[in-house]
């Protein structure tokens, strides 16, 4: 168990507006923050973060909670795990080592030992030629830091690794080595680039030979605990503090892109690394709340990339934009060849997916010959149909019809009438239960209570119980909170409230009432309120009990007791 005190130590220390940024782009607006949900399918920025309060809620699927809470369900973790990791970004020093996830942390000090000694390596005499190599390529000391760039040389790190007592096993599944009939280093005599997860933790390589051309160009670590390929974008963890600036991020190829457009300042960039655009990819992206910026090498592979990622994108409602090489193979070769500051005049001029899928389609026709002219217009036409953005629709129309003299009506023909759009599926809000009266009230109560200590004292002298057991729960909570710790919270009480109370009511009760324009003053008459729904209730009872006592005399006691309670009650 985490001691309590650090808990509420690290909460305080953390401010929910700068952890949920290291996870999602978040944009003030008004006195609170927002950004794209990451617990449903979010399109617009649904989820609300208060500095204030320290917590955030989703106003579509009613995801809220603390610090803590969003670090658990986003890392799907457990809560000592999510704070821990909470701790680690405010370097908070937390002596606690979670049993949980073990095998994950034992890979990411391997590899994280292993990165130490391939960057140390490079700084060494054996390093030599490898830096040789790195500076005729034109990476700065200053670059080659920053991206940890390392060269793994002979067969030895397997060895250090073992000498450290990790096992033969740990470092096969940290992606370090192979066995063969001894234990073996897969990286040797390679540069290696680091592959950090979106937190900055390095959880692979990618390593590129710099003497033997004969081999293959770059290996990588397979994929493992830690490691997936798919899920991975090169330089995410740097890039995503970018896009508040930028408002776009840019996706390339290789890393050596990513590395090379970083050096001359253009840092919001990430690389897919080779790899197919998966899923992941997208969400990562999506996260973003940025336009895409597609930026793929200048060969048949890289336009099939661009038009099957960007189709994917638009799918997901992310606005693409795409920049085409006119010339050389890469962004990194572009910028050698042509300079900085030509390369930054290419990328401030994108265009628009639509507009790139267009060039695609004429790119194998001959408009001249009407066979091929009819096949563009009606694939044209089928891009049209894909697109609900009727502006886009009529200028295109309008442009076809002149350029090629086929009759607007014709063209408009085709368009298939915007049906009534299938909605995605609604996420339905957990339905805000009935309340009656009484409930209102109480909760009324509790909400005042959670805003101001005034009303626990005043709950504390002049109530004391709810004769509702959700709400009593609640009330007792608040009450042994405050008694324990001198003061209350809202952010501090929901980790106290996630292991007594019904954590979910607090947190609706908090996000419902707070909209309000409450009366303060009426704290006393809700109080008496609740009095007069515990009389009533204790009236009801009795009037069962007479009800069915088959003792005339007791009958009679009973029934002079609940004359007594009606005029209390009145
Ligand atoms: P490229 O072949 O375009 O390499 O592969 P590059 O980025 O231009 O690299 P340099 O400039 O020659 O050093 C694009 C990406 O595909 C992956 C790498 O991640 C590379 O950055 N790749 C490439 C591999 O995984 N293995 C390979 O053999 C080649
Ligand atoms: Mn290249």
């Amino acid at each position: 168990m985490i001691p309590n005190e650090d808990i509420n130590k690290i909460r305080i220390n953390a401010n929910i507006v700068d952890i949920i940024s290291s996870y999602i782009n978040l944009e003030p607006k008004g006195k609170n923050f927002f950004g794209i949900c990451p617990f449903h399918d979010d399109h617009n920025p649904s989820m609300s973060v208060s500095s204030e309060k320290q917590i955030y809620t989703c106003f579509v699927c009613g995801a809220s909670g603390n610090v803590f809470t969003f670090v658990q369900s986003y890392e799907n973790t457990t809560f000592p795990d999510a704070v821990n990791i909470v701790a680690k970004k405010i370097g908070y020093n937390l002596n606690y080592k979670t049993s949980f996830n073990k095998p994950n942390k034992d890979l990411l000090a391997i590899v994280d030992l292993a990165n130490k000694y391939y960057v140390n390596n490079l700084n060494s005499e054996l390093g030599k030629s490898a830096r040789k190599y790195l500076s005729k390529r034109q990476l700065s000391d200053a670059i080659i830091k920053e991206f940890n760039i390392g060269v793994a040389l002979n067969n030895n790190l397997s060895k250090v690794l073992l000498e450290k007592e990790y096992s033969e096993k740990q470092i096969i599944n940290a992606g370090i080595a192979n066995k063969g009939k001894n234990l073996y280093d897969i990286f040797q005599n390679r540069i290696t680039f680091p592959i950090n997860n979106e937190h900055g933790d390095v959880i692979a390589f990618s390593a590129r030979v710099y003497s033997d051309e004969t081999t293959n160009k770059y290996i990588n670590s397979k994929e493992n605990l830690i490691f997936k390929k798919g899920n991975i974008l090169f330089n995410y963890d740097k890039a995503k503090n970018e896009v508040n600036k930028t408002k776009s991020i840019i996706v390339v190829e290789g890393q050596f892109d990513a590395i090379r457009m970083y050096s001359i300042g253009i840092k919001n960039v990430v690389a897919t690394m080779g790899t197919a655009f998966t899923k992941e990819h997208i969400k990562l992206l999506k996260k973003l709340n940025v336009k895409v910026v597609l930026l793929m090498d200048n060969d048949e592979a890289g336009i099939k990339s661009a038009i099957s990622s960007g189709e994917e994108l638009i799918k997901n409602n992310i606005t693409t934009e795409v920049i085409k090489l006119s010339k050389e193979k890469d962004p990194d070769d572009y910028i050698i060849k042509n300079g900085a500051d030509k390369f930054i005049e290419i990328i401030k001029k994108p265009i628009s997916f639509f507009e790139y899928k267009l060039q695609y389609l004429k790119s194998d026709k001959d408009l001249n010959k009407s066979k091929d002219l009819a096949n563009y217009i009606n694939n044209v036409i089928a891009e049209l149909n894909k697109s609900d953005d009727d502006i886009l629709k009529e200028i295109t129309i309008n442009k076809l019809s002149e350029e090629y003299g086929v009759d607007k009506e014709v063209l408009t023909k085709q368009l298939i009438p915007k049906e009534k759009k299938i909605e995605p599926k609604k996420i339905v809000k957990k339905n805000t239960p009935r309340l009656n009266k009484y409930d209102k009230v109480s909760e009324t109560v509790l909400f005042m209570m959670m805003k101001d200590v005034k009303y626990i004292k005043n709950y504390d002298r002049n109530l004391g119980y709810i004769p509702n057991k959700e709400y009593g729960q609640i009330a007792n909570d608040i009450l042994a909170f405050y008694k324990i710790n001198g003061d209350f919270n809202i952010a501090d009480f929901i980790t106290y409230a996630t292991k007594n109370s019904s954590y979910e009511t607090v947190l609706r009760i908090i996000n419902h009432y707070d909209e309000k324009n409450l009366d303060y003053e009426e704290f006393d008459y809700y109080i008496d309120l609740i009095k007069k729904w515990i009389k009533e209730q204790q009236i009801n009872k009795l009037k069962n009990e007479i009800d069915n006592e088959p003792d005339i005399n007791k009958q009679q006691e009973l029934n002079d007791l609940l004359i007594k309670l009606k005029k209390e009650s009145e």
